[in-house]
Parts: structure tokens; C-alpha cells; sequence
């Protein structure tokens, strides 16, 4: 029986290197293909129609589909109070309502959204008539650089929303029971929204305020 291990019983050196040159080639030669296809960058862009109701204002848009929800309320409708941050739904800063829960704008495409009703930090108050959370924020120095301060506000309110339908969290002792307004509870809920300035202490106080205001 032939050893598989002693090649020069099998196939001579000259064979090996053929069959060599001739794979490298097939790897390196363009497909068959190649030059019936148009390069990606001469592909048109796929548009769609989106109807967004925004701060209460409807818009008609036409995008490429593969536009997110935060660059389409940045660069296409320049509301550019809602931040981007890390782009990867790991920071908060983009969040924003849409009908009536909160999101991370930049994980969602804006397509997905038709007809939805989306709240901005925008569409939540402006210095002349503040959302009370904003007021809040203020009162209570809850940000510094203020970047991560729209997404956190928006988060905010969509807390205390969840709080009162009594939707649990992941500290609630118990699932259904109307869950009890403590800073634990806000903590964990607000722990998707990342504050580089660390006005965490202040931002619970302002929650709780409001919280208190609204009971
Ligand atoms: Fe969306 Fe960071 S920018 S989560
Ligand atoms: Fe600066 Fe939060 S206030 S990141």
C-alpha cells in the first residue's frame, strides 16, 4: 500500500508546483462574472417614502433605505438636538419617544417607522416653556458638557412613563406589583444612557423631583 506521507509515490515535485501555479491563479483571476457586474458605488441608491410624524409636525421624506432614524431626524430634518454618540446603541445619547416608548434612534432604521409619532428633545420643550424634566435638569445640575443631556431627558420621562403602567424593571422585587420609585430603580433604568461627565447623583435627583411632582 502506497504511504500517503511519501509524496514522491504519489506525484512528482515538478506535478506539485503545476498544481500549485494553477490554484494560485484561479485564486488571483478575477471571477467570470466580474465584468457583467456594475461596481457597488454605480449602483443607485434604493429611496423610499417615509411619513414621520415629528414633534407633532408631519413629514414626508424620501430616503435611502438604509438611512437610521437619528440621521434622518439630523441630516435630513436638522434636528440636531438628539446626539450621536457611539453610532452602536451603547451610549444613549440618541434616544428619543417613539410612540411613546423610548429608543435608540441609531439602531433603527428610519423606513421602520412609518407613520410613527416621534418626540425629539425638541418637540419636549424649549428654554421659553421647558418640559418640567428639563427644568429639572437644570435645577439640579444634572449634566456638564451637556451632550449626553438630550437622549438622558428623553429617557427620563419615558422612565417615569414605565413606572407608572407598572412595568417592572430588572430590580423590581416583585413583577406585579406596581414598582416603587426608588433611586435603585431609576439607576437601572437609566444605566443605558452613559454620562461621561458623571452628573449621574444629579440626574437621579432630578428624576425623583419630577417624579415626586407628578404623584
Ligand atoms: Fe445611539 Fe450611542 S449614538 S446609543
Ligand atoms: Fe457630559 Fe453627560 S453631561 S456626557
Amino acid at each position: 500500500m502506497d504511504n500517503p506521507f511519501d509524496l514522491d509515490a504519489t506525484i512528482s515535485r515538478r506535478d506539485l508546483l503545476i498544481a500549485g501555479a494553477a490554484s494560485a491563479a484561479a485564486v488571483t483571476a478575477p471571477p467570470a462574472t466580474a465584468g457583467e457586474r456594475a461596481p457597488v458605488s454605480d449602483l443607485p441608491t434604493p429611496l423610499a417614502k417615509v411619513s414621520l410624524n415629528i414633534n407633532g409636525q408631519a413629514h414626508a421624506l424620501a430616503l435611502d433605505t438604509r438611512t437610521t432614524l437619528l440621521d434622518a431626524l439630523r441630516e435630513h430634518l436638522h434636528l440636531t438636538g438628539t446626539k450621536k454618540g457611539c453610532d452602536h446603541g451603547q451610549c444613549g445619547a440618541c434616544t428619543v419617544i417613539v410612540d411613546g416608548r423610548r429608543i435608540n434612534s441609531c439602531l433603527t432604521l428610519a423606513v421602520m417607522h412609518e407613520g410613527a409619532q416621534v418626540t425629539t428633545i425638541e418637540g419636549l420643550g424649549n428654554p421659553q416653556r421647558s418640559h418640567p424634566m428639563q427644568a429639572a435638569f437644570v435645577k439640579y445640575d444634572g449634566y456638564q458638557c451637556g451632550y449626553c443631556t438630550p437622549g438622558q431627558i428623553c429617557s427620563a420621562v419615558s422612565v417615569l412613563d414605565e413606572i407608572k403602567r407598572g412595568v417592572p424593571s430588572h430590580v423590581s422585587a416583585d413583577l406585579t406589583a406596581r414598582p416603587i420609585l426608588s433611586a435603585e430603580e431609576l439607576r437601572e433604568r437609566m444605566s443605558g444612557n452613559i454620562c461621561r461627565c458623571g452628573a449621574y447623583s444629579n440626574i437621579v435627583d432630578a428624576i425623583t423631583e419630577v417624579a415626586g411632582a407628578q404623584a
